[in-house]
């Protein structure tokens, strides 16, 4: 080989340029590595919580009998164990107040993945092609943002309230985008339904009824789907779980439903599930085959065993009043000092694991502002910038909100963050 053609550039593939993975990942790492610096920007769960006696416990019973175990540290298959996407179907039921019987789900429909965040990247993958467009919340979920942006799709914003996105606005989206010849392009509905990361919304129960109606009566040239991901449905602290968008849709044809354990049990274990329509069964399945043909095996019938024995349940209502009191303790710093600055306000939510602050517009809060650098190198402070939870061109995205995550700080440093945070702003 001669020395010209040994250093011959990588030519990536156009999907390694389009992947922008980067925002969650150095938010993640600064976390670890900044121990000094208190996160309110990590989405990571109170690791006080995380349920080590309850795992201990199902593991051994797992693991008993050689046997038995054996068959759990196998390979299993592709969608996942039929015992526990038994379980899942049912505490899926459970939520919808239905008996499995009543849901109308085939097994096969059920897909357990690698966390939620496989079953959504699956969904794109198998409906997005490049150049399509999936509709969104303003703000949304940034990460799957960056996984619409990773097929070469695009993600374009719905005017949203503090209902979730609003049904008339997405109607006057599909005209505008009908107009310049693009509505062909409309693949996909994006909804995180329940406590949205990163503004803690819940969308409003008529406004599912009537995003599925529109997607139903626009679905002309082809289908286009809903997907609902209702990642924070069990982190619910006050009121009740309004009917999954997946129920608007009895047929089964329109909703793609997903949810996880990571937040009401365990991220460590990577277990979430989606539920597909029929036709969308086998490509994703034929997608998953091609990056693991299965999920972590041990992990899923440890889930498939706490949700059997109910001890599952009971973590969950632990959890629940771990982040009620660390959300109370958030919102009572946020307000202490918070009020006497002109022009801040937040959301209070009423679950989940976020709270949505916004500045006055002439604020900004990106990576390369002077906030970010002040917060996170005097204060030591760190949040995520608001403007990476929004969709549409660069320029157009507001930069002035935070994303402020009560899940992994005591209630004593969620107070001291928020001071810091507060600090910083007077500082400008
Ligand atoms: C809205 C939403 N969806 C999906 C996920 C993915 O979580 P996991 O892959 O751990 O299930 C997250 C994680 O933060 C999330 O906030």
């Amino acid at each position: 080989m001669t020395s010209a053609e040994m250093s011959a550039s990588v030519q990536l593939a156009d999907r390694a340029l389009w992947a922008k993975g980067g925002a969650i990942s150095y938010l993640m790492q600064q976390g670890i590595e900044n121990p000094q610096c208190l996160s309110l920007a990590a989405g990571f769960v109170d690791a006080s919580t995380l349920p080590v006696d309850l795992v201990r416990n199902a593991t051994d019973r797992l693991l008993a009998e050689n046997i038995r175990g054996r068959a759990f540290l196998q390979y299993g298959t592709t969608g996942g164990a039929e015992r526990a996407r038994r379980a899942v179907l049912e505490h899926f039921a459970t939520q919808e107040g239905k008996a499995v019987a009543d849901l109308g789900v085939d097994l096969s429909r059920v897909i357990l993945t690698n966390g939620s965040q496989q079953f959504l990247s699956l969904v794109a993958q198998v409906l997005l092609n490049p150049g399509d467009i999936c509709l969104v919340a303003a703000p949304t979920y940034f990460v799957f943002l960056g996984t619409i942006a990773g097929v070469g799709a695009k993600a374009i914003t719905v005017e949203t309230d503090t209902n979730g996105m609003r049904p008339d606005a997405l109607d006057a989206k599909l005209d505008e985008l009908d107009a310049v010849g693009l509505g062909d392009r409309v693949k996909l509905i994006y909804l995180v339904s329940n406590f949205e990361n990163p503004s803690g919304y819940v969308l409003a129960a008529e406004r599912r009824e009537r995003i599925v109606e529109i997607a139903k009566r626009r679905s002309t040239s082809h289908r286009i789907h809903v997907l609902e991901d209702s990642a924070y449905r069990e982190l619910r602290y006050e009121g009740d779980d309004p009917p999954s968008v997946w129920g608007c849709d009895p047929d089964g044809e329109h909703v793609i439903y997903t949810q996880t354990f990571s937040k009401s049990f365990s991220p460590g274990l990577r277990v979430g599930f989606g539920i597909a329509p029929t036709e969308l069964v086998a490509p994703i399945a034929s997608r998953k085959g091609n990056e693991d043909f299965g999920s972590a095996h041990l992990n899923q019938h440890i889930i498939a065993s706490v949700l059997a024995d109910g001890s599952y349940y009971e973590h969950v209502n632990e959890v629940c009043e771990s982040y009620r009191r660390k959300r109370d303790a958030m919102v009572a710093a946020a307000r202490e000092y918070f009020s006497d600055i002109d022009g801040v306000s937040w959301v209070e939510p009423r679950g989940g694991l976020y709270v949505w602050m916004t500045l006055p517009e002439h604020f900004d809060t990106s990576f390369d502002s002077r906030l970010f650098e002040i917060a996170t190198q005097k204060e030591l402070v760190m949040y995520v910038p608001g403007e990476l939870c929004y969709g549409g061109e660069p320029a157009e995205r507001p930069r002035n909100h935070m994303r402020l995550s009560y899940g992994v700080l005591s209630p004593d440093e969620i107070t001291e963050g928020i001071r810091r945070l507060a600090n910083a702003i007077r500082s400008l």
